[in-house]
């Protein structure tokens, strides 16, 4: 890959990126940690948290936006507020950031939130949910819900100047995942009187039942995600079970109830044709009773958002739904979008077919891109004329 590769630690990949557009990605973290995992040294996340966590973003104030800390019914949340005297009330995304429920902070998510707020004029609510391990489904939801449920209330949203008809819900991967089952939540929630405008959901996890989609097959190996860190993600968000990962690793985890909702997320039904590929349709192997009864989460909604119904889905609020050619989760946003157009919501759906998984986050030097300022950008302006 050329000089400026360290021994232990920097890939280039360029799946699909044009010539010129090398991409170095520390991947050092998740090699030395499936080592480290065999040894049965540390927990694999605890390792990838030592990898990742690289540096610590604090809350700092620049001349556009004002950055604070602060808890929302004892949520740690960072709040970004546009320092500009407002022209009247203000727009407002609740965003929750991606990790696979495991990894990651406002912190990390620091730049993207500011230019948010900044461009917008738009107070941004980051939420620092709790991780996995040690805490498992539903925990990550629960706390992003109620910072959601705490924000959404008249006095606060006055309180930070927030107009109550512009506000929305954003994530990217987990965070996708957490911002699709909040729409949903909300919908039943007789507490809650805001409605919410949008939300924007990119390269999300949508469901835990499948994992042997086209796009898990297709991109089973690409970098940032391969399919066994999704398993990994998605295991360790419901329990440390060692069982449990094994058992999606093979695909063989659906219970048999579940194919009551298979229609929900059958991919022969809701891929376009031209997302097909050459991939025939199968059946999932019905093992996993003992497992679901155990993990009951494995068929909750609020972890797999695509398995609400249709019915359901019919009063979620106008979508705008990113999917990457080159991700195991391709056909998770694909699929979410396609029922959402079918239940008769408004839906942006952009799909990058140059993009792979964590692309918008690719802002910053080490890691710019092109790639990655044209997906934020297409988020971006989609918020700026739906939000
Ligand atoms: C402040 O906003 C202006 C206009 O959007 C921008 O050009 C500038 O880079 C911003 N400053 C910072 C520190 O981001
Ligand atoms: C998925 O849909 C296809 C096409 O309608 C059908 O042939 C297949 O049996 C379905 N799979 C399951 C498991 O229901």
């Amino acid at each position: 890959c050329g000089a400026g590769a360290r021994s232990c630690g920097w890939l280039c990949v360029s799946p699909g990126l044009s010539p010129g557009q090398e991409l170095w990605v520390p991947l050092c973290g998740s090699l030395c940690s499936e080592a480290a995992d065999m040894l049965g040294l540390m927990n694999y996340m605890e390792v990838m948290r030592l990898f990742t966590t690289v540096e610590i973003v604090p809350p700092t104030s620049d001349e556009n936006v004002t950055v604070t800390e602060a808890e929302f019914n004892s949520v740690p949340v960072r709040l970004f507020l546009p320092r500009r005297a407002p022209g009247g009330l203000r727009r407002a995304i609740v965003y929750f950031h991606g990790g696979g429920w495991c990894m990651g902070d406002a912190g990390d998510y620091d730049h993207m939130a500011r230019r948010f707020s900044n461009e917008l004029d738009a107070v941004v609510v980051s939420v620092n949910y709790r991780l996995a391990p040690p805490h498992h489904f539903p925990v990550q939801f629960e706390d992003v819900y109620s910072v959601t449920k705490f924000f959404l209330q008249s006095k606060v949203l006055s309180q930070y100047g927030v107009d109550p008809a512009r506000v929305c819900v954003a994530g990217d991967s987990a965070g996708g995942n957490l911002a699709a089952a909040v729409a949903q939540e909300l919908l039943e929630d007789a507490e809650v009187q805001t409605k919410l405008k949008a939300q924007v959901l990119i390269y999300p996890a949508l469901q835990a039942l499948d994992l042997a989609l086209p796009s898990y097959q297709d991109n089973a190996h690409k970098p940032i995600l391969s399919r066994s860190l999704m398993v990994r993600f998605w295991s360790e968000y419901f329990s440390s079970d060692p069982a449990l990962r094994e058992a999606m690793a093979s695909n063989t985890h659906v219970p048999p109830e579940a194919s009551a909702l298979w229609p929900l997320l059958n991919w022969s039904l809701w891929l376009p044709p031209d997302m097909r590929g050459a991939h025939r349709p199968s059946s999932p192997v019905w093992g996993g009773a003992e497992l679901a009864r155990r993990h009951p989460g494995l068929l909750d909604p609020r972890a797999s958002p695509l398995l609400a119904s249709q019915a359901r889905l019919r009063g979620l609020p106008p979508a705008f739904v990113l999917t990457c050619e080159h991700d195991v989760l391709r056909d998770d946003g694909v699929m979410y979008a396609a029922r959402l157009r079918d239940a008769g919501v408004p839906v942006t759906h952009h799909h990058a077919k140059d993009g792979f998984h964590g692309a918008v986050t690719f802002l910053t030097w080490p890691l710019e891109l092109a790639l990655g300022h044209r997906l934020f950008n297409t988020c971006l302006g989609w918020l700026r004329d739906n939000l």
